[in-house]
């Protein structure tokens, strides 16, 4: 069966730009889809605003999956990166496929991935710093 994605899914699939890894990352984030056994790894840098508010400087992933598990971690991705960890904790699976146009429904759990592999991340930092 074929998939109908968005073009902008498919545009972020072929040309990511925050994969890759960091090395010494400040919190690293490892999660797994139980649906399809799928793997996401997240690499997070922090550093401080103006206001010394922490947030997100530096951010690189790694997905071992499919289109929307690829395409929705690098536009999280996107959109995360230079916000405050408070404002990226609240983004959902479901802000960064409407930033897609969209997913096909059937493709919703793989942007839980994303969501649940930033969140894991900054946890991830929280608990070393403590
Ligand atoms: S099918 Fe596994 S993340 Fe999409």
């Amino acid at each position: 069966m074929a998939i109908d994605y968005t073009k902008k899914v498919m545009r972020v699939f072929r040309n990511p730009k925050h994969f890759g890894e960091i090395k010494n990352a400040d919190g690293v984030g490892v999660v797994g889809n139980p649906a399809c056994g799928d793997i996401m790894k997240v690499f997070i840098k922090v550093g401080k605003n103006k206001k010394g508010e922490e947030i997100i400087k530096d951010i690189k992933i790694k997905t071992f999956g499919c289109v929307a598990a690829i395409a929705t971690s690098d536009t999280m991705a996107d959109m995360i990166k230079g916000k405050t960890l408070k404002e990226a904790m609240k983004l959902t699976n479901k802000d960064v496929a409407k930033k897609l146009g969209g997913l096909p429904p059937i493709k919703m759990h793989c942007s839980n991935l994303s969501e649940e592999g930033f969140r894991a991340a900054i946890k991830d930092y929280e608990k070393k710093k403590k």
